[in-house]
């Protein structure tokens, strides 16, 4: 009982969901085989929030010279053949990007697009901070997924690449010691394996490796260098970061893919009674773990018994769905190719305000939605032109998949998240602050004060930025502070005035929620002003109050957000790494 408790509450904590950072490692797997001598190219793409943000990117014992970017430019960097990791074993091949400031990291590998074998795989670059020392790794057996997939093993061009395969790459500046554990004829068994700083090791994924962990923190990738679709005879490399064992979930919005007919889930849990049910039908899996959603065509609602991790795989894609407690309120999206492909984002948001889903700076129109049965959700597909762009939602947490279709090859999956909580202003760089001004003033010169600072009066105009406010001000006993509510003379209608001059007030309309303490406000309008208690004994709530009375102001410095500059040409930079 005990342990359940403790369990529980591990996941219920507000997770680090984002993925900017200040320092990320990655690797570049092998993308359809070395001894298959096609041009392919590998970059990693770099987005900055913040402006002036210096970058290094490390490889084999050398670094980019560093480079400055701008709030929302991108910069497209090239690595050499020999990046890949091939072959099992240690090696130093891998990469560090560091930055003063947040940045999120994108990493993209390609062969060449006239052959047989085209292929082009997608993949966030988790920060750092995201990274974790227990992983639980899906079970993947190669021939079962194949005979999943196709209905049968051709000779001709099966077993070419005959498993999938794991890169663990130390995090940290020091030994790690890693557990490999296996699982074999049902028993478990364990292998310890040294790494030094910043090395990776790559070993065989067979079903039977189902955890690794670590003494310090390490990225893992599961990938396929050609997983085939013995159909059609031709394969795909697959690849995904896989999140620490913390990052889980027990509701899931499995996403509609465009352009993906059959794909299978994969379930992996620390709980080995874990089932998923769907409908509220418990969901068989087949002898080697796939489930499988009746109708692929829709995005479909799954719940699991306990805590769990969710793995969607085809022949040519492989990623984690996000699960609900996950759900974030801005991410941004960048695609690989600026022409020739189809670019597509999968979004999930509430059916009640879906239609103020944002792409940049404005609400998304003409969309299909689609009600997703058994939750508040629904679902629908975006087209962009853009090469970077962001999706948010002013007032709840959404999901949105990033998809892109070369023609030949689907991939793509969980897009870049920015911001957990929705801000009225979209994706946010730097958050707002509320600050209380030393010296006191009437309301009027509260306002102007504010003003003069570039910054406004505090206007909680919704319980969540109530709560927000509350206790990050506080004042000395039964203080009260000045916020920009007032009342109109005329109508004696309540308004919010941020900012002088009182073109920037709020409409009138918009106040529908109040925070009165107790006998306020006064009905015989003696007071036109309205304070807020700066204590937490009185609750932060509310009192009308003379507008010439002198109090302290609550200041509010906004947010500042971040947009990807997509029509710069100049924001898509790029650097060769040699
Ligand atoms: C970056 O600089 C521009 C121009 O000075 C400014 O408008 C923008 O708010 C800044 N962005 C951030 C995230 O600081
Ligand atoms: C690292 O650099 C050395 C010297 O320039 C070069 O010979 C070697 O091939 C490089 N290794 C990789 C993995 O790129
Ligand atoms: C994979 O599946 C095949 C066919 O079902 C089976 O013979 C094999 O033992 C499985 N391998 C593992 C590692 O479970
Ligand atoms: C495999 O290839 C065939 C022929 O190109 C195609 O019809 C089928 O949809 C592919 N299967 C998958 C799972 O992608
Ligand atoms: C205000 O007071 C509350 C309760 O005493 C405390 O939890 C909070 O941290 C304080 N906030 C600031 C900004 O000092």
């Amino acid at each position: 009982m005990f342990l359940i408790l403790l369990i529980a509450s591990m996941f219920s904590q507000g997770l680090a969901t984002v993925s900017y950072g200040k320092d990320f490692i990655t690797a570049f797997p092998e993308n359809t085989g070395y001894f298959y001598p096609y041009t392919s190219s590998r970059s990693l793409r770099i987005t900055a929030l913040h402006n002036d943000t210096t970058f290094n990117v490390h490889f084999n014992n050398t670094q980019t010279p560093s480079s400055v970017l701008q709030s929302g430019q991108t910069v497209s960097v090239s690595f050499p053949i020999t990046a890949e990791v091939h072959r099992l074993g240690s090696s130093s091949n891998s990469i560090r990007i560091t930055s003063e400031k947040d940045i999120v990291v994108h990493s993209f590998s390609q062969t060449d697009a006239t052959t047989a074998y085209n292929s082009v795989q997608s993949h966030v670059v988790q920060p750092i901070t995201k990274l974790g020392t227990s992983y639980l790794i899906p079970s993947l057996n190669q021939s079962d997924l194949v005979q999943t997939f196709s209905g049968s093993l051709a000779p001709l061009c099966s077993q070419r690449y005959s498993s999938f395969k794991l890169i663990i790459i130390n995090a940290e500046d020091t030994e790690n010691t890693l557990t490999i554990f296996k699982s074999i004829s049902g028993s478990v068994q364990e292998e310890k394996i040294k790494i030094s700083s910043y090395q990776l090791l790559q070993m065989q994924a067979d079903a039977s490796l189902i955890k690794v962990e670590s003494s310090h923190k390490v990225a893992v990738i599961l990938t396929h260098p050609c997983l085939e679709n013995t159909t059609s005879c031709k394969c795909n490399m697959i690849v995904n970061q896989i999140l620490p064992a913390q990052f889980q979930g027990q509701n899931f919005v499995v996403p509609y893919i465009p352009g993906i007919t059959q794909s299978r889930l994969l379930m992996t849990s620390n709980d080995m009674s874990a089932s998923l049910s769907h409908n509220n039908v418990q969901l068989q899996p087949s002898p080697s773990g796939f489930l499988s959603l009746s109708d692929q065509m829709k995005s479909q609602y799954v719940k699991a018994s306990g805590y769990v991790s969710l793995t969607l795989i085809s022949p040519g894609l492989i990623f984690e769905v996000i699960p609900e407690n996950m759900f974030a309120a801005c991410y941004l999206l960048q695609f690989y190719s600026d022409t020739s492909s189809t670019k597509k984002a999968l979004v999930i948001a509430e059916t009640g305000s879906k239609n103020n889903v944002h792409k940049q700076n404005i609400p998304v129109t003409n969309t299909q939605w689609t009600e997703i049965i058994g939750t508040k959700y629904s679902s629908a597909e975006i087209s962009f032109s853009e090469f970077t762009t962001v999706i948010w939602h002013p007032t709840s947490k959404i999901a949105v998949y990033l998809l892109e279709n070369s023609g030949t090859s689907v991939y793509g999956g969980p897009a870049i998240p920015i911001n957990t909580q929705p801000d009225e202003f979209g994706c946010v760089a730097i958050p707002g602050h509320y600050e209380v001004g030393n010296d006191r003033l009437s309301w009027a010169e509260s306002l102007a004060h504010c003003t003069s600072l570039q910054k406004h009066l505090a206007c909680p105009t919704s319980e969540d930025i109530q709560k927000e406010l509350s206790g990050k001000v506080n004042g000395t006993e039964e203080e009260e502070a000045w916020i920009g509510l007032r009342r109109s003379l005329m109508t004696t209608d309540w308004y919010w005035q941020r900012q002088t001059p009182s073109t920037t007030s709020l409409p009138s309309s918009s106040v529908d929620y109040f925070y009165w303490a107790d006998g306020h406000p006064d009905e015989k309008f003696r007071g036109l002003c309205a304070s807020l208690l700066l204590n937490q004994d009185d609750e932060y709530k509310w009192k009308s109050a003379k507008c010439c009375e002198k109090k302290r102001p609550v200041c509010y410095k906004p947010s500042i957000s971040f947009y990807p500059l997509t029509s710069d040409t100049t924001s898509s930079a790029s650097l060769e790494f040699f």
